[in-house]
């Protein structure tokens, strides 16, 4: 993953620079570091560790110049530390990259050979080194394309030269890159979030595109060198979404964002008077789509988990959920006919836009359901549905989840009713309950204390498992994966049926089982394999909406009261307990909330 920033200005940009690595610190926070032109050398600051690492070593040293690049590292080639933390320099160039060089060892190789020695374990390295040796014999641009033509591998990358002072050259396979204007200075950076507080103006690179920036311009080249124009997009102004108001951390604000961003979400996409949901333009004709397959990674898979039982529940079309890093290598039929329908939060998640391309050079049409709706998997899929749920900075995905089913649901029963496969009461009724979820979930989250007084017992256990069936099994595994994302504790997710294939053995006196049991066609049998838990010793947290006196029997350890809803709407309620527990108990850990460890928001390495 990583992110990357690079600015040419007409005064000194240490404060910028520093001030954008922080608004990047989603993409890593493994290490950090600046390089910048001062007195014509290259000066280079990195550490390992966070920007505010950084910013204490840069009070020491002293940081200043008017050319500079800058990066926060997720690490892949070498360990975190200082020595592997980006730019990379030699006497001539400094480099910051995103991605990942797949033939790094054999370029290694040969430049060893040179004389060139090596400083750290990463693939970059070969970058910097490359061009130090293409310079000996070319200008800086020529110097750059050939040292591209070398790569194999996704990137982004930031250049300075000792030589050619005054700017940078940013390139771009892969890894995404945007370039941001204002009239006395230019940038390059990841994303348009690293950017926005500097430009309201941005252009993105294609594969293969090369820019080069001074303070007073931009110029582009294709793979072929050739000089290009680029589109200039207008940023949206909503800086003050990224701040955390009054909340401890942007996870707490993100998942007490929830009501209000399900309400707008719904205003967005349903005609409120004539009940119609407006989703127009589908690349398939509803009619024709003769299966759907859903590809995501991580909590976005776990959506697509969810809609493939809304697609079965609503509609006669086949489905297939994949997880994106194994769809984009099966050998996959991709038909014509088909839907193939991608889901994230961040829009820049390497396997998934790797999935869509793939999709696309065969032919097939796209659909992308996404939070950024600036990132490149909306600039290449044929059709977009934001889910219009607003920046969501937390690593852990929650308010973007809670988004993603809805855009997914509506999305599916728009087709059921295009395709006169869901009956006008049914959908009348599910709108109706669909209207009225927000105040569901701000219920739940009134009583969150609930929660917060549970998250005790949960901080010395060794492991957890949790457990639903239908629509509440995919629950199960989003619940898990928030849980050991940000308490750092063993929890697995599992359909409660196949316990006793397996792992049951791993149930032992007082072991924390959470039974998610809504009151819908699968509860009685849920809690029977919840009895079967209880007779080995699993201590039950049960997330339900019935108030049955046998299934609240003295063995359960406790229980979380959810609201009653249309049966198929239970997603939206059940996940919002999993959410907080998983917060509380990181939160009684003294975890990083926002920043869990050896994670990052955007993963665009694959
Ligand atoms: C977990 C989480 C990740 C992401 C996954 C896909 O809380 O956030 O599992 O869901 O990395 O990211 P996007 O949705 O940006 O494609």
């Amino acid at each position: 993953m990583c992110g990357i920033i690079g600015i040419a200005s007409y005064k000194d940009i240490s404060k910028e620079i520093l001030d954008s690595l922080k608004k990047l610190e989603y993409r890593g926070y493994d290490s950090a570091g600046i390089s910048t032109i001062n007195n014509g050398e290259i000066v280079e600051n990195k550490c390992a560790g966070k920007v505010s690492d950084l910013e204490k070593l840069i009070k020491k040293t002293s940081l200043s110049g008017n050319i500079g690049i800058g990066h926060v590292r997720w690490a892949t080639h070498g360990a975190p530390n200082q020595a592997n933390a980006h730019p990379h320099s030699s006497e001539e160039v400094s480099v910051v990259h995103n991605g990942i060089i797949e033939n790094s060892a054999i370029i290694k190789k040969e430049l060893i050979d040179k004389g060139h020695i090596f400083k750290s374990q990463t693939d970059t390295e070969v970058v910097t080194h490359l061009i130090t040796e293409n310079l000996k014999k070319m200008n800086y641009l020529e110097s750059v394309f050939a040292t591209l033509n070398k790569l194999e591998g996704s990137f982004a990358l930031g250049i300075i030269f000792k030589k050619f002072n005054n700017l940078i050259v940013g390139a771009r396979r892969g890894s995404p890159l945007a370039v941001g204007y204002t009239d006395k200075e230019k940038y390059i950076g990841s994303d348009s979030y690293a950017l926005n507080s500097m430009t309201k103006e941005v252009s993105y690179l294609d594969d293969g595109d090369v820019c080069v920036l001074t303070k007073d311009k931009i110029e582009f080249f294709d793979k072929n060198k050739k000089k290009i124009e680029k589109k200039i997009h207008k940023l949206a102004n909503d800086e003050d979404v990224y701040s955390k108001g009054n909340f401890k951390d942007f996870m707490s604000k993100e998942i007490s964002e929830q009501p209000e961003v399900i309400k707008k979400c719904i205003n967005e996409y349903l005609d409120k008077i004539r009940k119609e949901i407006n989703i127009v333009n589908f690349p398939v004709d509803p009619k024709k789509i003769t299966k759907v397959n859903l590809i995501a990674c991580g909590t976005a898979y776990h959506a697509c988990a969810v809609g493939k039982y809304w697609f079965e529940e609503f509609t006669n079309i086949d489905v297939s959920v994949d997880v994106a890093s194994e769809f984009r290598y099966r050998n996959n039929k991709i038909k014509t006919n088909e839907l193939y329908i991608f889901v994230s939060q961040s829009g820049e998640t390497a396997d998934t836009i790797a999935a869509l391309d793939f999709c696309k050079k065969k032919g097939a049409k796209t659909c992308a359901i996404i939070n950024v709706t600036e990132s490149s998997l909306s600039r290449l899929a044929d059709l977009v549905l934001p889910i219009h749920v607003g920046p969501e900075v937390g690593v852990a995905s929650t308010k973007a989840f809670t988004g993603q089913i809805l855009v997914l649901l509506l999305f599916i029963l728009k087709i059921a009713r295009i395709r006169n496969e869901i009956k006008e009461e049914e959908y009348l009724n599910i709108i109706k309950d669909l209207e009225n979820i927000h105040s569901n979930v701000a219920l739940i989250l009134n009583n969150k204390k609930i929660i917060e007084d549970l998250a005790v017992d949960f901080i010395d256990i060794k492991g957890s498992m949790f457990l639903g069936r239908g629509l509440s099994y995919p629950i199960a595994l989003e619940g898990a994966l928030k849980f050991k994302e940000l308490t750092y504790l063993h929890a697995e997710g599992y359909p409660a049926g196949e316990m006793k294939h397996g792992p049951l053995a791993l149930v032992e006196n007082g072991m924390p089982v959470i039974v998610i049991a809504p009151k819908d066609r699968f509860y009685e049998k849920t809690i029977s394999n919840m009895q079967e838990v209880i007779a080995r010793g699993g201590k039950i947290l049960l997330i339900s909406d019935h108030a049955d006196e046998v299934a609240t029997s003295e063995n359960i350890w406790s229980e979380i009261r959810i609201p009653k809803i249309h049966k198929f709407l239970s997603p939206f309620l059940s996940n919002i307990p999993l959410q907080l527990l998983a917060y509380y108990v990181a939160l009684k850990k003294g975890n990083d909330i926002d920043k869990p460890r050896n994670l990052a928001k955007s993963v665009t390495v694959e």
